[in-house]
């Protein structure tokens, strides 16, 4: 791991421990667009990437789903263990500390569906997201859907402060992010069927971001 790609770690480990609840207590705008979506594929079992501190998946479990929800920063996967305990949700939902970087620890075909929201938009280069596609691809059933959003070329960050790669800038609070325009979410589509990339604002505090909400289908053959 580049000393930078530690930092991030560490600076996703800092922030959840000095802010509980940092993306808020409701969960996202990707997540209540989607849930309709998940149920009309008779989604399940769903595998969550960069779970954070789980806002998304507490209220995908609420809606009926087994939610397998991994992210690399210890401290965020601690929180949801400890917000799990009593909540009612123990038996639904599986925390689990991994660096998406590496395979994915479970056999082929074995979730209905994939979500992540704002995780594929981290300090993640083309080919790397192209790779953890391709991981979520081997563990998805035939039919089953991959839903990711992305901050895109429309955002007020895309260009600005300091460049760390292709399409990539370090925001003022520290933070890498990686920007997507249509044709680099279409090139990394190989071997799904892609159904809609739909632009959506995340209204939260401090600005308003511009995503891609992207849906793809492992074809059924
Ligand atoms: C922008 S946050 C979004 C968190 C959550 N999805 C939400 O919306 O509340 C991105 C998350 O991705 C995680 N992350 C970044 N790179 C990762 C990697 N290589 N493997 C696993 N998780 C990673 C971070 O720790 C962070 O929790």
């Amino acid at each position: 791991m580049s000393e930078e790609e530690c930092f991030q770690r560490l600076h996703w480990d800092r922030t959840y421990e000095s802010t509980k609840d940092f993306f808020g207590e409701r969960p996202s705008e990707l997540a209540i667009s989607v849930l309709p979506v998940l149920k009309e594929n008779g989604a399940r079992n769903v595998l969550e990437l960069g779970c954070g501190q789980g806002r998304d998946t507490w209220y995908l479990a609420r809606n009926g789903m087994n939610v397998t929800a991994l992210d690399y920063s210890e401290t965020g996967i601690c929180q949801m263990k400890e917000t799990a305990k009593g909540s009612g949700l123990e038996d639904v939902v599986t925390a689990q500390v991994h660096d998406a970087r590496e395979p994915l620890p479970f056999p082929d075909e074995s979730f209905d569906a994939i979500y992540s929201h704002m995780f594929f938009t981290m300090e993640l280069s083309e080919e790397e997201v192209g790779r953890i596609l391709g991981e979520c691809r081997r563990v998805l059933r035939l039919g089953g859907i991959n839903i990711y959003s992305v901050r895109n070329d429309h955002d007020p960050h895309y260009g600005k402060f300091e460049k760390r790669g292709e399409d990539m800038w370090k925001n003022p609070a520290g933070f890498v992010v990686h920007f997507f325009d249509e044709d680099k979410i279409r090139r990394l589509s190989t071997g799904y069927d892609l159904l809609w990339i739909k632009e959506f604002e995340d209204p939260s505090p401090p600005f308003t971001k511009k995503l891609y909400e992207v849906v793809l289908r492992k074809p059924f053959s």
